[in-house]
């Protein structure tokens, strides 16, 4: 089979080292993809988001299946986009269509989705210039800290935590009335504050049947102890010391069930992963959001501990028969620490050179933001790597990602070095 991958950063380049290794495998591209995809396939330098040019490829390539890594051409209608086009309505997309996106896309249509199915979450209103005077009541009506957010797609910096009301009813205003977040913000969901332990399970379903995947916990802040400001994630685990098998399955029940048989009750025909971002409240699995893809750092860690081909798990998607295939995760826990430019999550600078690459052997490097100029690897992003090890206990395993990021050098270099941490005390 000839496979695109559509995207540039770790989660693709997991991605594109996990389909290498299948043996149902001809021809593999990643559009755009980075200097790390490159050593697993063909990059094409076209934009995840430029459907035409996407189309033409599969054409001239006799692309078999597409792979779309990030939300942002799945919530633009890329599958939607193959569907309706003569030539590319066969070619099986793995990513929802614009409408099961929505889970992502918008915050006020998942919350809808989860009362109206069942799926246990934050009690919540949404509100728009229409009735942002009832706002101040609702937040009146809960006890602090308030979580504001915007309903649409906001670079993952649309939600607002903050203890004060009066400063909550404020920064609704500047989000509806001032576009704080543009126009994501013009509906705004605020919603009760979960109390717990956050983690991330992951499922792929072929609108049919599913296989839940492994879980993970994500690290979000840039600073060590999870302070200072918010990235898109700079380490992860898999799997989570606190979500044992029995929480697992209370978590099929209550919440990836009810999901499957939501969408299906809705008409919503949804082929690809669904990231269930969960608050374990007391035992109690509550849902903080949906998202319409797999998780970056997440992925790093999920996907290198699933044994099975993942290029048939695929297939078994794009032909609904995923319930007939083999599926088996590895008990070893997998790490991995995100590398990324000085400055980041704020301005950074580029093309710094990296070093030190060929030195690892115990890791596995997943780039996020690399590109090649002339012969060297430079950085192209604010993560650049994520390291991925493998232990019998998180100690060992985050030891070998740590002494692997130590190899690997370039200007600016920086990683958190508590990831895991937190994880290793439970209990003790
Ligand atoms: P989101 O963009 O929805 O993932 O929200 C960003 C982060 O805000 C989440 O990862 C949580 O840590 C936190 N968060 C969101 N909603 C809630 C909530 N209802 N209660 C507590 N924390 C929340
Ligand atoms: N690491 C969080 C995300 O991918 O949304």
């Amino acid at each position: 089979m000839n496979v695109l991958i559509l995207g540039s950063g770790g989660r693709e380049h997991a991605f594109a080292w996990k389909l290498a290794q299948s043996k149902q495998l001809e021809n593999l591209y990643i559009a755009p993809g980075n200097a790390g995809t490159a050593q697993c396939g063909t990059n094409v330098n076209i934009s995840a988001t430029d459907f035409d040019a996407i189309k033409n490829l599969v054409w001239e390539k006799s692309i078999d299946m597409v792979l779309v890594g990030p939300e942002d051409p799945l919530v633009k209608g890329v599958h939607d986009y193959f569907l309706a086009d003569e030539v590319l309505k066969e070619i099986p997309v793995i990513g929802p269509k614009k409408d099961g996106a929505q889970l992502e896309g918008s915050k006020d249509f998942s919350k809808q989705f989860m009362f109206k199915h069942g799926v246990p979450t934050a009690k919540y209103k949404s509100f728009t210039k229409d009735n942002i005077t009832e706002g101040a009541a609702f937040i009146d009506s809960l006890t602090p800290p308030y979580v504001l957010k915007a309903d649409g797609l906001a670079a993952g910096k649309g939600v607002l935590i903050i203890d004060d009301a009066a400063e909550a009813k404020a920064e609704l205003q500047n989000m509806i009335l001032n576009a704080k977040f543009g126009n994501a913000g013009n509906t705004v969901v605020i919603e009760e504050f979960l109390k717990g332990i956050e983690l991330s399970v992951f499922v792929l379903t072929d609108g049919k049947s599913y296989k839940i995947l492994p879980a993970a916990k994500d690290y979000k802040r840039i600073g060590v102890g999870d302070t200072g400001l918010n990235t898109g994630g700079m380490g992860a685990v898999s799997p989570v010391p606190f979500a044992d098998e029995a929480f697992i399955k209370k978590v099929e029940e209550k919440i990836v069930k009810p999901t499957i048989n939501g969408l299906v009750k809705d008409g919503i025909d949804y082929r690809g992963f669904i990231f269930i971002g969960l608050m374990n409240c007391d035992g109690e699995p509550s849902v903080i959001e949906y998202n319409c893809r797999m998780g970056d750092p997440e992925t790093e860690v999920v996907i290198p501990r699933i044994e099975s081909d993942l290029l048939d798990l695929l297939q078994g998607v794009a032909t609904q028969t995923l319930h007939e295939k083999q599926f088996s995760v590895t008990k070893d826990i997998a790490t991995t620490v995100v590398l990324v430019s000085g400055g980041y999550p704020e301005d950074y600078e580029k093309n710094k050179v990296v070093t030190g690459l060929n030195n690892i052997t115990n890791s596995q490097v997943f780039h996020s933001g690399t590109a090649f100029k002339n012969e060297d690897v430079v950085t192209n992003g604010g993560r650049v790597f994520a390291i991925t090890s493998f232990g019998k206990t998180i100690e060992d395993a985050i030891a070998k990602s740590f002494a692997a990021a130590e190899t690997v050098n370039y200007e600016g270099k920086y990683y958190r070095s508590d990831i895991g941490k937190d994880l290793m005390n439970l209990g003790k």
